[in-house]
């Protein structure tokens, strides 16, 4: 038991810590990526697949990844050291909260290349650049920005160095109330906007885009897309619900959090899908214009609506905050590890991940000019092989392997102590850990391994690097207790 590394913080209420999850949840993955992936994958079947992966997937891994956290106390990586000791399970389940570490790390270096963007729109609104402006200016004003890797370099300094300063200053204290403001800001603004989107003319189109479904046109790869993003939407999959599950209370209710987290999150992404849409269907922009999506249709709808400069500056500023919640949140799980047991202070260890983070950004930033068609594996550039390799394989494995261990490994007493539900839906959720998570992200994998091999190949390896050179250091450590 000497091992075991316990937090002592806590939230100060269920509200807080329901502000905090639903802060990390709602980010640039509901406004930016949601809108972009699935007009990359035709819309309506896509969506129904991400819709379902949400509530059959999502949300009983939310629900175990907060437990594991409450149950664990402690960061994903100690948390599951912690809890396989407990549980008699093998010390290897820590290597879930590294994974989760790594991918948390990988995310935030495009993460903030992206929220860099949506600052330096925060500028350009501001500066009155959007007052008039048609679809053809929109998507020049994008290129423009984008094409210049100084710009983008700039702003995703920027990004990085506020991610830095506030998670070094603790999570908690001064990000409550920026929460208080920003999630109520972006819902009136997002519905402003869908008012705007009912006047275009295309909103008819835009819902039959969103949620008329053509299965036969959905590919397996799309599938995985999808439910990849359902991880990524909801912050599962990597620990960072777990880091901020170590705060929660006993007397706090988890199951009810779960749901309220996945409400907000879904609304907010099919809010920001309808508005996008809509307007990419009334300037006859094409659904699969990629990450530039977001950038090159909004701008049209504040140069077109009364007080658009007005609530485009404020629109982005209110994403830059969005995006700031869910930074901290991807960087929160590698922050506690360093603080807890490498030693390291919360700045010390903000300032060395976070330039790590910065350094691993150049690619992203590369791949939007210079590197754009450097493809790596596939059709696939090293933003787009990233986003891949941690959205679609990571997110999903790390998600498999909680379920597995809440479902099959954990102490039933301790597991039954965390989840709150009971009867039916006790059994219900036992179920679809048991056998529909496990079996859902399986066959996603198994449908695509001859597509995507050479991904897969790729993580496979590098994981089972990193994996060795983590046994490497337990054998060693244990060999020192030993001595
Ligand atoms: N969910 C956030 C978004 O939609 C991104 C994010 C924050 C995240 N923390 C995470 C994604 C942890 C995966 C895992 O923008």
């Amino acid at each position: 038991m000497s091992l075991l590394k316990l937090s002592k913080q806590s939230w100060s209420s269920q509200t807080v810590f329901i502000m905090a999850a639903v802060g990390s949840a709602v980010g640039l993955g509901n406004i930016w990526k949601f809108p972009y992936i699935a007009g990359d994958n035709g819309g309506g079947a896509f969506v129904l697949v991400y819709l379902a992966c949400i509530a059959i997937i999502g949300l009983p891994i939310l629900l175990s990844e907060i437990a594991l956290g409450r149950a664990g106390q402690a960061n994903p990586v100690q948390a599951m050291a912690n809890l396989a000791h407990q549980s008699k399970s093998t010390r290897l389940w820590a290597g879930l909260g590294f994974n989760g570490v790594l991918a948390g790390l990988l995310i935030l270096s495009f993460y903030t290349v992206i929220a860099g963007l949506a600052l330096a729109y925060f500028f350009n609104s501001l500066q009155g650049l959007f007052v008039g402006i048609e679809s053809e200016q929109a998507q020049s004003l994008f290129d423009d920005t984008v094409s210049n890797p100084w710009t983008l370099l700039f702003w995703h300094s920027l990004m990085v160095l506020l991610t830095i300063l506030i998670v070094s200053r603790g999570v908690r204290g001064g990000l409550e109330k920026a929460i208080n403001m920003m999630m109520p800001g972006l819902f009136l603004i997002l519905l402003v906007l869908l008012g705007y989107a009912t006047t275009t003319g295309a909103f008819g189109q835009s819902w039959a885009f969103m949620f008329s479904a053509d299965f036969s046109k959905l590919s397996w790869q799309a599938v995985m897309v999808a439910m990849g993003h359902a991880f990524f939407t909801l912050s599962i999959g990597l620990g960072t619900m777990m880091a901020y599950g170590a705060y929660v209370g006993k007397d706090m209710s988890i199951a009810k959090a779960s749901i309220i987290i996945v409400i907000m999150d879904t609304l907010i992404a099919v809010l920001a899908g309808l508005v996008v849409f809509s307007i990419v269907f009334a300037n006859d922009l094409a659904p699969g214009a990629g990450p530039g999506l977001l950038f090159q249709t909004l701008p049209i709808a504040f140069g077109q609506m009364g007080a658009g400069w007005l609530f485009g500056t404020l629109f982005f500023l209110l994403v830059v905050m969005a995006a700031l919640t869910s930074a901290i949140s991807l960087i929160e799980p590698a922050i506690s590890w360093f603080e807890q047991n490498w030693g390291f202070s919360r700045a010390k260890a903000a300032w060395l991940l976070g330039s790590l983070v910065w350094f691993v950004g150049l690619g992203t930033v590369l791949s939007f000019n210079y590197w754009e068609a450097l493809y790596i594996i596939g059709e696939r550039n090293f933003f787009s092989l990233l986003d891949f390799i941690t959205s679609s394989i990571m997110l999903p494995l790390g998600g498999l392997f909680i379920g597995v261990f809440v479902a099959w490994a954990m102490r039933p007493d301790i597991r039954e102590a965390q989840i709150e539900l009971k009867g039916r839906l006790l059994a219900l959720f036992n179920f679809s850990l048991r056998y529909v998570t496990p079996l859902a992200v399986i066959l996603v994998f198994a449908s695509n391994v001859a597509s995507e091999w050479r991904t897969i190949a790729l993580v496979m390896m590098v994981s089972v690097g990193i994996y060795g050179l983590y046994i490497y250091k337990m054998l060693k450590r244990a060999k020192c207790l030993s001595n």
